[in-house]
């Protein structure tokens, strides 16, 4: 037979490819079924019997659409579809695990919309040149194990995997022991993968897409994130017979520095965040005073320099706020991560493929953490956001619009078919 037919009947069997909403939106309402909470959010904490469950029903969609599925020893997973060339594959992907009060987008949104560009590959019968792969990374949030983008940085040797497999999480066990429970310890070998290129679809999380009444976000970069474990000891006495002259309060110092912390935010310039998510104090009754306080501090900055001068101000104040209540204060790091530029040519594909497709489009850095920024340590990365409605996240009422959704979908499609050749 000669060329020509061939190439006839080929170009017959392929259609161009397109999302199939209704589809997408399935698998994110089915998703949302595992670890559902009150409110219509989710609570997937990584490593849990639902981050179990939803990663069996993810791996499961992924085997059934013909991907050729592995799990590496930090239990990241990854399904292949194979290209016409043995060539280093064009990955997307996100993350499935959530905060203990998540949305239902937060992560799952790129992960699925990921999975529904495969589908329709498959249904317009088309062979990319290179392979097109997804994969969902392990632990994205670090809500229970820190730090958070655990799966994308062990596998571009940003942390030891022993490291990460020893980490202990908020309940005291580990990593290791949690992937091991859940049968997620996989065999593949951790950063083995040349990836050609990596893009993530994902939700804002933030308000100013919905606010500006712009479709999608071509994500610049992801700004530095710098956390903290603060313990103070001091000691328990009498709420009713100590004279405050003479307490030794680990709770209001960590207070102190918690209000301290959000007002060298207000002060320093270039969008300076601050946020204490976690306190605990020991006792913990309402006549004793507390003789230890634990709390979390995450600072952002888009700008390292500015960055390094909140965290330089707020540890100094703690030092000092320990010293005039008489208490000891020590602190360890859960994560530093610098801020990150994404790749120019996939930033301005976003666009280009966006405004071709009828969107409104706009450059703006990611205020959230994302795989995407560990991926692009080893190969050129980038972000599509569409809007978050209210600009809410790690927020069971996390909403974005299907029409977006769709939006944010078809642009991943063409950038990865353009990618992939
Ligand atoms: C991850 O969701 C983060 O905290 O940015
Ligand atoms: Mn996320
Ligand atoms: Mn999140």
């Amino acid at each position: 037979m000669s060329a020509a037919p061939d190439k006839a009947c080929a170009a017959a069997q392929e259609a161009a490819p397109r999302i199939d909403l209704a589809r997408l939106l399935a698998r994110i309402e089915a998703l949302a079924q595992v670890g559902a909470i009150e409110g219509g959010g989710v609570c997937r904490l990584a490593l849990s019997d639902e981050d179990r469950a939803g990663r069996d029903l993810v791996a499961g969609w992924m085997r059934e659409l013909g991907l050729d599925v592995t799990i590496d020893a930090i239990g990241n997973v990854v399904g292949v579809r194979a290209g016409r060339e043995a060539l280093a594959p064009v990955m997307t992907g996100s993350h499935i695990d959530t905060v203990r009060t998540g949305g239902r987008y937060d992560g799952n949104l790129g992960v699925l919309a990921g999975l529904e560009v495969i589908a329709a590959l498959n249904d317009a019968g088309i062979v990319t040149r290179r392979p097109v792969a997804m994969a969902f990374f392990t632990n994205e949030e670090g809500a229970r194990f820190a730090p958070d983008m655990m799966g994308s940085l062990v596998c571009q040797g940003g942390l030891p995997l022993d490291e990460a497999l020893r980490t202990k999480g908020i309940d005291g066990t580990t990593v290791g022991e949690n992937l091991a429970r859940i049968g997620y310890a996989g065999d593949a070998p951790v950063g083995a993968r040349e990836v050609h290129a990596f893009v993530e679809l994902h939700v804002e999380q933030g308000p100013l897409l919905e606010h500006e009444g712009v479709t999608i976000g071509a994500v610049t970069g992801v700004q530095g994130i710098h956390w903290t474990e603060f313990v103070v000891e001091g000691t328990s006495n009498h709420a009713g017979t100590t004279p405050m002259a003479l307490r030794h309060d680990a709770g209001i110092v960590a207070m102190q520095i918690a209000c301290h912390a959000r007002e060298v935010a207000r002060e320093l310039s270039g969008g300076q965040l601050a946020t204490v998510g976690h306190m605990k104090l020991t006792p913990d009754l309402v006549n004793v005073i507390p003789n230890r306080a634990e709390f979390t501090l995450d600072l952002r900055n888009t700008d390292a320099g500015v960055l390094a001068e909140a965290v330089q101000r707020v540890f100094a104040f703690a030092q000092a706020a320990a010293q005039a209540e008489g208490v000891r204060i020590t602190h360890r790091s859960l994560a530093d991560f610098a801020p990150v530029a994404f790749d120019e040519r996939i930033v301005s594909r976003v666009e280009a493929i966006a405004r071709q497709r009828g969107h409104s489009v706009r450059r703006m850095p990611s205020g959230a953490g994302h795989d995407a920024q560990m991926l692009a340590r080893m190969c050129p990365a980038g972000m599509i956001f569409v809007p978050s409605v209210a600009g809410l996240s790690h927020n069971v009422a996390e909403y974005t619009h299907g029409h977006d959704i769709e939006a944010g979908a078809g642009v991943l499609l063409d950038l990865l078919m353009e990618l992939a050749g």
